[in-house]
């Protein structure tokens, strides 16, 4: 399994790491436009093999797609990141051109290879990477729901004061602060409804919290986190190369489902060796429906700026 990563920044370095420690490839290839920086991320992570018992080989590549050829998996983590206060969605001018230009690039030299769109604004990124390599629907994935879904449990298992291996929450919806959709009717504590537990103004609130995960740690850290995104996105890699058939929130492109077209926005998909394997159409009640259709009709307001 030969994985590529676009952009050596913190989010596309932990993502190659737990790739690489998770022992499934047997190739990450780190690609950025800064010379030598992917090549350095790679030796750095490769002068770790031994303590962490990985043979995974990393190797790094200053803008030269020929070392990605032949790839599995590309994951598109290129692009800036953004700093304390900003959308997702103000990334876009600067944004779209860079997804654009490694999505062509990156099928130039794989032409079976499965995209997952890690940058921002990421439905619209993952939307833009299938107008920009008419790839096959189901080898075009958004990262967005993996690592909202992460951070869902954190809240979760904070107010239920229980281990996050023991919680199971799912985010579907716009991969934004005001758009993504935590689905605290469904969410449980091994098995258990976690309403039996908290109150319906606890699991708000725990919600809300999750719709600003990201945009707190930004406040934090001063710019985008980059842990949990690049183990959201590892955790996606793996089980396309292992064939999991695991379920994960994933953007796709929605042909219908759940009442929509034409856009990529978050959707329960089992995930696997072609990629999206199939869309899973969950039963949502009305209030959820209300709120996936706004979801999308934010979602298509920034497709509508996309001038790629
Ligand atoms: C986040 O929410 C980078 O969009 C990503 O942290």
């Amino acid at each position: 399994m030969k994985v590529t990563v676009v952009g050596a920044g913190a989010v596309g370095a932990s993502c190659a790491e737990y790739i690489a420690i998770k022992n499934f490839a047997s190739e990450v290839v780190i690609v950025d436009i800064k010379e030598n920086f992917a090549e350095g991320k790679a030796m750095d992570l490769m002068q770790t093999a031994s303590l962490n018992g990985f043979d995974t080989k990393i190797t790094g590549s200053t803008n030269d797609y020929s070392k990605t050829a032949n790839s599995d998996v590309a994951v598109i983590t290129s692009g800036i990141p953004r700093k304390p206060g900003m959308t997702r969605e103000e990334l876009i001018g600067i944004n779209a051109g860079i997804v654009k230009s490694v999505s062509e690039n990156l099928i130039k030299h794989s032409p079976n290879v499965i995209l997952i769109v890690v940058s921002n604004p990421m439905d619209t990124m993952t939307y833009l990477a299938h107008k920009a390599t008419g790839l096959p629907k189901h080898r075009i994935i958004g990262m967005g729901g993996a690592l909202d879904s992460a951070r869902f449990k954190y809240r979760l298992s904070e107010a239920l004061g229980a281990p996050a291996s023991d919680v199971d929450g799912m985010v579907i919806g716009g991969h934004s602060d005001t758009g993504m959709i935590p689905l605290t009717r469904l969410a449980t504590r091994n098995s258990v409804l976690t309403s039996e537990f908290l109150s319906a103004e606890k699991l708000d609130e725990v919600a809300k919290a999750t719709m600003v995960g990201g945009a707190t740690l930004t406040g934090m850290l001063g710019t985008s986190a980059w842990y949990a995104p690049g183990a959201a996105v590892s955790a996606m890699v793996q089980a396309i190369a292992c064939d999991t058939k695991k379920i994960f929130p994933c953007s796709t492109l929605l042909e219908g489902e759940y009442g929509l077209q034409d856009l990529c926005i978050g959707v329960p998909v089992v995930l696997g060796k072609n990629g999206i394997e199939s869309i899973v159409e969950i039963q949502l009640n009305e209030a959820e429906k209300t709120k996936l259709t706004a979801s999308a009709a934010a979602v298509q307001k920034t497709n509508g700026l996309l001038t790629h």
